[in-house]
């Protein structure tokens, strides 16, 4: 049983929001636009402001459907663990290829229902990071820093190890953004200028 729950957090998180978004409502896929990236914020970019909240809310809701597993099948399981195991379907997904989004609405989905404390003190940080800085992908790697400083701070080991590889996932996920920020071609959050790859 925790297997299946395992594997049905990851099919839950492989839903292309994004991708299917794109596809139904503006025939295009998403990944061939703006960042290239199937999230809310390149949705924002590239089909507006209906269609980034649309993405926004159902990635937000497969992290906390994720997380909420354990309740709903009366199972004693750490519900961040289901809603971490949802991130990596987001991430990569079986039913896109493997070729999904960065982790940031799934994973607040998944600490909304895990730890709701949590929960505000990463996002008002990522929230935070992006109204002085103006780059999203800044907030969104303050989500690993600041789970990792918590960690550290409040829990075991066991997390720490935990959050130091979803910092260096979430490093990974955004190396396209460190390298345009790098040459001076990352857009802020209002710029629809932007360099493809
Ligand atoms: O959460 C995604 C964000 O950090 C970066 O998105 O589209 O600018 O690559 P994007």
């Amino acid at each position: 049983m925790t297997i299946f729950l395992f594997i049905l957090a990851y099919v839950i998180g492989s839903i292309p929001t994004a991708l299917i978004v794109g596809k139904v409502f503006f025939n295009i896929d998403i990944r061939e636009h703006g960042s290239n990236n199937p999230g809310a914020t390149n949705t924002l970019r590239v089909l507006g402001k209906k269609a980034a909240i649309i993405v926004l809310f159902v990635d937000v809701g497969k992290g906390a459907l994720a997380a909420s597993l354990p309740l709903l099948f009366h199972m004693e399981m750490n519900p961040l663990h289901l809603g971490l195991m949802a991130v990596i379907g987001h991430c990569f997904p079986v039913f896109a290829g493997f070729r999904g989004g960065k982790a940031i609405a799934t994973t607040a989905g998944a600490l909304l229902v895990a730890n709701i404390g949590l929960f505000l003190i990463t996002y008002i940080t990522f929230i935070l990071v992006i109204l002085i800085t103006k780059y999203v992908f800044f907030g969104s790697i303050s989500v690993g820093i600041v789970l990792l400083l918590y960690s550290i701070m409040e829990s075991g080991a066991e997390n720490d190890i935990l959050f130091i590889i979803f910092l260096l996932l979430l490093i990974f996920l955004h190396r396209t953004n460190i390298r345009h920020f790098i040459n001076h071609q990352e857009p802020k959050i209002n710029d629809k200028n932007l360099a493809n790859d």
